[in-house]
C-alpha cells in the first residue's frame, strides 16, 4: 500500500505528532510512505495558466508536480494541518489553490475515485474539526470518496505540554481511523453527491459552459 502525507506545516508539533501516530497505526513493513511539505511553494497567483492552458505551465510546478505524482499514486492520503483562526493553514490552503484544476469543474483526476484520505488537525481550544472539514471539502471536490477525520482539542501550543490522557485519546482515535482505512480502501465508492455534481460538470461541459482545455480532456477520459 502507498501512503502519501501532506503536512500543512514544518515543524514537529501536536499535528505532526498525532499524524505520526497516525502513520505508525496504518503501515506494515510492506507499505511505503512520502511526506511532503507545503511551506516552500509560492502562493498562487491566480494567473489562470492552470485551468485555461496546462498545468505544466504553472509557475510553480517544480514544486507542486512531486507531490501531485505521489498523490496520485497513494493509495491512502493524509492531510495535517493544526487549527490557525478556525481553520487549516495559509499554506496549505496554498497548496490547495495550486489542486483548482483538478476539480470536478475542471480537470478531476479518475483514479481519486478509488482512494482514501484522513485529515488531521488539532487545537489548543476550538476549530480542529473545523480545520479537517475543510481539508475534507478540497478533496471531495477532487473526487476523493472517503475522507476519514483525526481531530482534538489539546489544550496546548506544543505537544510536550499535551496531558497524557489526551495522547492516549488521540492513540485510541488515530488507531481506530487507521483500522477502518485499511480495511475500506479499496472498497470505496462515491456517493450520490459525487455522482450527481460528475453529472452535472459532464453537461456543462458538453454545452460548452467550461473552458476547451476541460472539454478536450472530458472527451479524451470518454466521459462526454
Ligand atoms: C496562527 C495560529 C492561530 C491559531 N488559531 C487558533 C484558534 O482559532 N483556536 C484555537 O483554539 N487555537 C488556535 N491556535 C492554537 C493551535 O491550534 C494549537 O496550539 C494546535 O494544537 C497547534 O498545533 P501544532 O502543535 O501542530 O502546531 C492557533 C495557533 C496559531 C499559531
Amino acid at each position: 500500500m502507498k501512503i502519501t502525507v501532506v503536512h500543512g506545516q514544518k515543524h514537529h508539533g501536536s499535528t505532526w505528532n498525532s499524524t505520526r501516530l497516525l502513520r505508525d497505526f496504518l503501515m506494515t513493513e510492506d507499505d511505503v510512505c512520502h511526506e511532503f511539505f507545503v511551506n516552500d511553494i509560492p502562493h498562487c497567483v491566480g494567473c489562470f495558466t492552470c485551468i485555461l492552458k496546462d498545468e505544466e505551465k504553472c509557475p510553480h510546478r517544480n514544486l507542486i508536480q512531486p507531490i501531485i505524482h505521489s498523490l496520485d499514486e497513494a493509495d491512502i492520503i493524509i492531510v495535517e494541518t493544526p487549527n490557525y483562526c478556525m481553520g487549516m493553514t495559509g499554506q496549505l490552503k496554498n497548496f490547495f489553490d495550486h489542486m483548482a484544476y483538478r476539480w470536478f469543474s475542471h480537470r478531476p483526476l479518475d483514479g481519486m475515485k478509488n482512494k482514501v484520505a484522513i485529515a488531521v488537525s488539532t487545537t489548543a481550544g476550538l476549530g480542529a474539526s473545523t480545520a479537517t472539514k475543510h481539508v475534507a471539502k478540497q478533496l471531495f471536490w477532487w473526487g476523493v470518496p472517503k475522507v476519514y477525520r483525526l481531530h482534538e482539542v489539546v489544550a496546548a501550543s506544543n505537544w510536550e505540554e499535551v496531558k497524557p490522557e489526551i495522547k492516549v485519546k488521540i492513540e485510541h482515535k488515530a488507531e481506530k481511523i487507521a483500522k477502518m482505512a485499511r480495511k475500506n480502501h479499496e472498497r470505496v465508492h462515491w456517493g450520490i453527491r459525487q455522482k450527481l455534481i460528475f453529472k452535472m460538470m459532464g453537461r456543462m461541459q458538453k454545452a460548452g459552459l467550461g473552458t476547451p482545455k476541460d472539454a478536450t480532456y472530458w472527451k479524451e477520459q470518454g466521459w462526454i
